[in-house]
């Protein structure tokens, strides 16, 4: 019998496809969210169980790790893609990313679960020219100094269905006569979410993954200006992309912020910008050489 698994984050994007492998694998997946929007899903997932709550609350997460157990694991895929304008170090940044990994870890070691998946992000590093990079580098680093049974996952953009990039680009191109965009030279390596949550998942069942550290990329690299364009014509709306130089985008980025709601591009996602997103020269494709998935490609993506 396969053991059961809490999945922290498990509410979004990628979430939803690694909850459905992990019920494909045979496990059984608890997962917790500060709001839960449609508990009509509960009833349609017999082997899910959703629980409202906020795991920085340290007794609710010790009564989540109890549930598991400890022949049980851990996924923790919580992340954040914007924090508040103005901040020193971002304050969400460092609760969703440092805080939350370092409450996680204790949790875990207190309630005796050995086996924690952590995921990352490709670029992570605490010296990173943006507070996202910094902060996920941050929480690698608390996770490999930690005793418990880890392996890190840093995939490069994630694509899928449902994902918040390509998409965002679509819907823009159906709304704009042309997209001006900062960074478009940045490079990216995307990766499917199916093939993320499998070789996750797999992780659970493969013991040499303990201690390590994978990036996760798909087989070709692309110029954020190429996604863009690609993005347009899957929705129909094919659009001429207007590169803009370092000064616009910085002014269009904080223009962004000084808007309500989630900035569309915020000057810390201009500074992750700054590095490619894309496997260092030489490295192995470890989705196949190590977990023997054949790397998806973008154009795979159905319109
Ligand atoms: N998508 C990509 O292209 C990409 C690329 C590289 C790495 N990643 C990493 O992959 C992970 C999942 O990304 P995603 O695209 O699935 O994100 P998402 O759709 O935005 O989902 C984020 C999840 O994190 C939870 N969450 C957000 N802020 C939180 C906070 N402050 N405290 C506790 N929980 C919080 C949300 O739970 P609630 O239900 O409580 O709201 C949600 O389940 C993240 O760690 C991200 O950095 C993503």
């Amino acid at each position: 019998m396969t053991s059961p698994v809490l999945l922290v984050g498990g509410s979004g994007f990628v979430g939803r496809s690694v909850t459905a492998r992990l019920i494909e694998h045979g496990h059984t997946v608890i997962i917790p969210t500060r709001r839960l929007v449609r508990p009509e899903r509960v009833a349609r997932m017999p082997k899910v169980q959703w629980i409202q709550g906020s795991v920085h609350d340290a007794p609710f997460l010790a009564d989540l790790c109890r549930s598991v157990g400890p022949s049980g694991a851990v996924i923790n895929l919580v992340g954040i893609l914007h924090d508040r304008p103005g901040q020193p170090y971002g304050e969400k940044f460092k609760s969703a990313h440092v805080d939350l990994v370092r409450l996680l870890l204790e949790t875990l070691q207190a309630s005796g679960i050995r086996r924690y998946i952590h995921m990352s992000a490709l670029g992570a590093d605490p010296e990173g020219p943006s507070m996202y990079q910094r902060s996920k580098g941050e929480g690698e680093r608390l996770v490999r100094a930690s005793p418990l049974e880890w392996t890190i996952f840093r995939p490069s953009v994630i694509f899928g269905a449902r994902d918040n990039f390509i998409n965002l680009f679509s819907r823009l191109a159906s709304r704009l006569p042309l997209l001006p965009l900062a960074g478009a030279r940045a490079k990216f390596q995307p990766v499917s979410v199916e093939n993320v949550a499998e070789a996750m998942v797999r992780a659970l069942e493969m013991p040499h993954t303990i201690g390590q550290s994978y990036d996760l990329a798909g087989p070709n690299v692309w110029m954020l200006s190429d996604l863009v364009r690609f993005a347009a014509r899957r929705a129909g709306h094919p659009r001429l992309v207007l590169p803009l130089p370092a000064w616009a985008g910085m002014l269009q980025a904080l223009l962004f912020e000084l808007l309500p709601g989630q900035p569309l591009m915020s000057r810390d996602n201009l500074a992750s910008l700054r590095i490619d997103n894309v496997l260092p020269p030489g490295s192995d494709q470890v989705l196949d050489t190590v977990f023997g998935i054949f790397p998806e490609p973008l154009e795979s993506l159905a319109r």
